[in-house]
């Protein structure tokens, strides 16, 4: 379809907010009308953001002819399932049309076009991209670095242009959770318009809280969502519920409760099977940690830690490996960090041995040892769901209806200490901040991901390591 329009300009639909979109008094109302140049709509899921989102674009585009309008959203498939197939049935065809090149075209020459951004580089095909108007869905899904380069495509040279309006709609959560939280809910009060700083663009902010309750359409067609939202877990009850931020901040385990985790010692039976993970370090701490898991169940039981700085890399497998010999056990299978693998040349370009090597070495006879599984973010939801429980807390106590899988005995205190003081990753809460000190984290992590999630049984499984282009397989 070609761009051959007429513009009919202004009040040539009359009174299109009340028409085509009929939002509602109060935060919705706030959002369309605020003088702000760069606004949030955050918190509760349901709250009539992305509704208001798209009433905002149409009312722009019908109010100023010609005006080019963007929404992005950080993948497409997100945008088609939501805002265009919603937007073609709210929009009729006299008022603007939709073409194959994702843009709905009015009638009065203004465009609204759906992007959206996936990757980090995409952000450069914007690059000769202007427009009077920048919207974003779910903001949180974004990187920061994608907001801020984006913004700056956000100007105009028409002599109607009203200033800048960036708007923007997300929940809680998700992997831009901490930049988006410190840029509008840290920095504003809610609803106050403040100017930002000069290094993040100095537009006039706005913060606007989304709850549930500011939704009547959704109160009252479907009365149960709040309760659907109440079956999520506490956490993400609380973000997508009520819109909480704080939520989402600080420690990445927020189940852990020493009450519920932190077991007596005691001794295992003979028919558990165990099993030993791994970290290395040598400037930081390595560490070890034993598991008990008892006959088909998926509980596990760390029951021994070896935890310590500065101690050479043979001795750190020797050690380990005493342990098993002086307490005669049986060892299923030691699953050590994937990065010792590695090998490096000597000065005459002979291969050395890796780490994996010598930990082999140190338990030949003993049990086998592979590589574990370092996928990040499936390694931490999986931490996540086995420390996870259900039960009530109360300032008196906690009674427990559901006990966690991990179990952890007492007087393993590294890991007591450092699991959780763990932090989310600023960049993505779905991680952990590596920062922090992530040893008994790092060796438990494998210990689970092999337990737990491995795809094939590991005696049946070949490992191939590359090093300088020679594939060799590792057993
Ligand atoms: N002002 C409104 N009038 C009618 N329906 C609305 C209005 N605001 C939101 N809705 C409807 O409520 C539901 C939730 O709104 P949505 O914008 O998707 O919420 P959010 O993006 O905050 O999760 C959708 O079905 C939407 O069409
Ligand atoms: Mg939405």
């Amino acid at each position: 379809m070609g761009r051959k329009l007429t513009p009919k300009g202004q009040g040539a639909i009359p009174d299109t907010r009340k028409v085509l979109y009929p939002i509602h008094e109060g935060k919705q109302m706030d959002f369309m009308t605020s003088p702000a140049e760069e606004i949030l709509y955050g918190g509760a899921a349901g709250g009539g953001k992305s509704f208001a989102l798209r009433a905002m674009a149409v009312s722009y585009c019908l109010e100023h002819p010609g005006a080019t309008a963007v929404l992005f959203r950080r993948t497409y498939r997100e945008l088609e399932d939501t805002h265009i197939k919603l937007i073609r049935t709210e929009v009729p065809s006299y008022i603007a049309e939709y073409t194959s090149h994702h843009d709905l075209v009015f009638k009065n020459g203004s465009v609204l076009m759906f992007r959206f951004c996936e990757q980090e580089s995409d952000v450069y095909a914007y690059d000769t991209f202007e427009a009077d108007i920048m919207l974003f869905d779910e903001l949180t899904a974004f990187t920061s670095f994608q907001y801020s380069y984006l913004i700056t495509r956000c100007r105009s040279t028409k002599p109607w242009w009203p200033g800048r309006r960036i708007r923007s709609a997300t929940n809680p959560g998700n992997t831009g959770h901490n930049w988006v939280k410190e840029r509008f809910i840290d920095y504003l009060k809610p609803m106050e318009i403040k100017r930002a700083p000069e290094n993040e663009g100095g537009l006039l902010r706005q913060f606007i809280p989304a709850k549930l309750q500011d939704n009547p359409t959704l109160m009252k067609i479907d009365p149960t969502y709040e309760n659907v939202l109440k079956g999520l877990p506490y956490e993400e009850y609380r973000a997508k519920a009520l819109g909480d931020w704080e939520i989402f901040s600080g420690q990445f385990f927020r189940r852990w409760r020493k009450e519920v985790h932190v077991i007596p010692p005691f001794q295992i039976p003979p028919d558990w099977q165990r099993y030993i993970g791994v970290d290395y370090g040598i400037h930081a701490p390595h560490a070890v940690y034993w598991a008990a898991r008892p006959p088909d169940t998926n509980h596990i039981f760390l029951y021994r830690e070896q935890y310590g700085a500065d101690i050479p890399a043979r001795e750190q497998a020797r050690m380990a490996a005493q342990k098993v010999k002086a307490f005669g056990e049986k060892i299923e299978m030691v699953i050590v960090d994937p990065s010792m693998a590695a090998k490096s040349r000597d000065q005459d370009g002979n291969l050395q041995r890796s780490l994996l090597d010598i930990w082999k070495e140190e338990f030949a006879g003993i049990a086998d040892v592979i590589k574990g599984n370092n996928e990040r973010i499936q390694g931490a939801a999986l931490f996540r769901e086995v420390l996870d429980w259900q039960g009530i807390e109360t300032s008196s106590g906690i009674t427990v209806y559901v006990p966690p899988r991990l179990h952890v005995m007492e007087g393993l205190t590294n890991f007591i200490r450092t699991v959780p003081a763990l932090m989310g990753n600023k960049l993505n809460v779905e991680d952990v901040d590596t920062n922090g000190e992530d040893h008994a984290y790092d060796a438990v992590r494998y210990l689970l991901r092999y337990l737990f999630a491995a795809p094939v049984q590991p005696k049946a499984m070949r490992y191939y390591d590359t090093v300088d282009g020679i594939v060799s397989a590792v057993q």
